[in-house]
């Protein structure tokens, strides 16, 4: 498997002040920041858009953005997402009339793409576009808000997507976002994950690195 990427989830960012807070946790080596865009019509909760993507970039962040949209239609947004300098577009297949289309829309524009499931969503949207993905991302709590529970069913949903990337023999990211803490990454990462989102569990402390730093340790146990 890849290296564990970190994403901290800038939901739970000081919105205030986000270059310098999105700065300071990269700087205590996380690997990725994870967009997180709600429309309030797909998911209860409106976020941030493009312009706040772009704002990043001319701050100077360089990592990798992982744009998640929780928005409802996907495909309009997608080309303003690019033109921003999101590195990863992923999207919820419920939401997009065209799946396939809507993957390919996401590369045609430079970005890797990737498919989103909620806890209850199946995974039979897997079935025919594994060639179209660079990320599988599974929830593991209802999207909308942080600081909410890990769902323990996502360790069992884990194993079988791990399985299926594996058999197909295609390079795509395990992606899980939702309650992702120092206490549960070492099991979520046995059960297959190489890519862990977590807002609150890093935000919500003082000293990043000092979190970032166990996780990795949790990680490599
Ligand atoms: C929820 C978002 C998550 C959220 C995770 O809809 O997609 O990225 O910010 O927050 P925590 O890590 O606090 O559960
Ligand atoms: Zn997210």
């Amino acid at each position: 498997m890849r290296p564990f990427l970190i994403a901290p989830s800038i939901l739970s960012a000081d919105f205030a002040r986000l270059g310098d807070d999105v700065k300071a946790v990269l700087d205590a080596g996380a690997d990725v920041v994870h967009f997180d865009v709600m429309d309030n019509h797909y998911v209860p909760n409106l976020t941030i858009g493009p312009m706040v993507c772009k704002a990043l970039r001319d701050y100077g962040i360089t990592a990798d953005i992982d744009v998640h949209l929780m928005v409802k239609p996907v495909d309009r947004i997608v080309p303003d997402f690019a033109k921003a300098g999101a590195s990863i577009i992923t999207f919820h297949p419920e939401a997009s009339e065209h799946v396939d289309r809507t993957l390919q829309l996401i590369r045609d524009h430079g970005c890797k793409a990737g498919l989103v499931f909620n806890p209850a969503t199946p995974l039979h949207y897997l079935d025919y576009v594994m060639d179209k993905l660079d990320v599988i991302l599974l929830m593991s709590v209802n999207p909308g808000f942080g600081g909410q529970s890990f769902i323990p069913a996502t360790l069992d949903k884990l194993k079988q997507v791990r399985a299926r990337i594996d058999a197909s023999g295609f390079d795509i990211r395990l992606e899980v976002d939702g309650g992702v803490k120092e206490d549960n990454i070492a099991e979520i990462a046995a059960a297959g994950a190489d890519m862990f989102v977590a807002g609150s569990a890093i935000f919500g402390k003082p000293d990043y690195k000092a979190v970032v730093d166990r996780m990795r340790a949790e990680l490599a146990k």
